[in-house]
């Protein structure tokens, strides 16, 4: 038997206001994006705003379905428009942020895990690392340094 060790480095900031202007402004799409949430069934709103090499932002809000399994995630609504609206851009940081319609959510709302998943196959696909921000409605703010600090042993085409 060998032990393997994994570790994950994460950035803990109190306040969005100890982020540097770029990624507050990145954070300021991703809260006026989560308002165009879909979210009549869980009451849960979320946006999520990737920024591209060549400075354009992309966004998207979670949309929900009667049919439950059937929504789709912020964050996987904004990777794919990035996917499908610029393929050959490298997607640089992704801000993610949540708020909910029932009580406030004061604590960093970290991506699920199919759409780590889903950015994991991003950052294999353009040999490079995203950066995440991920927060609430207020309060703490997360950075990763790479989908692969918040999913290690990823599965992906190296696998195949
Ligand atoms: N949701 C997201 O948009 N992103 C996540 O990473 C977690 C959950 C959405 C899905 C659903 O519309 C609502 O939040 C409650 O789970």
């Amino acid at each position: 038997m060998k032990p393997l060790t994994i570790t994950s480095r994460l950035e803990v900031y109190e306040s969005i206001d100890e982020i540097s202007h770029d990624i507050q402004d990145l954070m300021k799409k991703a809260v006026e994006v989560r308002e165009n949430a879909y979210a009549p069934y869980s009451r849960f709103k979320v946006g999520a705003a990737i920024l591209l090499e060549n400075g354009e932002v992309v966004v998207g809000s979670n949309q929900e379905n009667a049919s439950y399994p059937s929504g789709l995630c912020a964050e996987r609504t904004a990777v794919y428009a990035a996917g499908a609206q610029h393929p050959n851009i490298r997607i640089l940081k992704i801000a993610i942020t949540a708020r909910s319609l029932k009580h406030k959510v004061v604590s960093p709302v970290p991506p699920c895990g199919a759409c780590r998943q889903a950015l994991a196959e991003y950052e294999v696909k353009q040999e490079e690392p995203i950066e995440l921000y991920f927060m609430g409605e207020t309060g703490k703010v997360v950075k990763a340094e790479s989908i692969k600090d918040l999913l290690p042993l990823a599965f992906d085409n190296s696998c195949l």
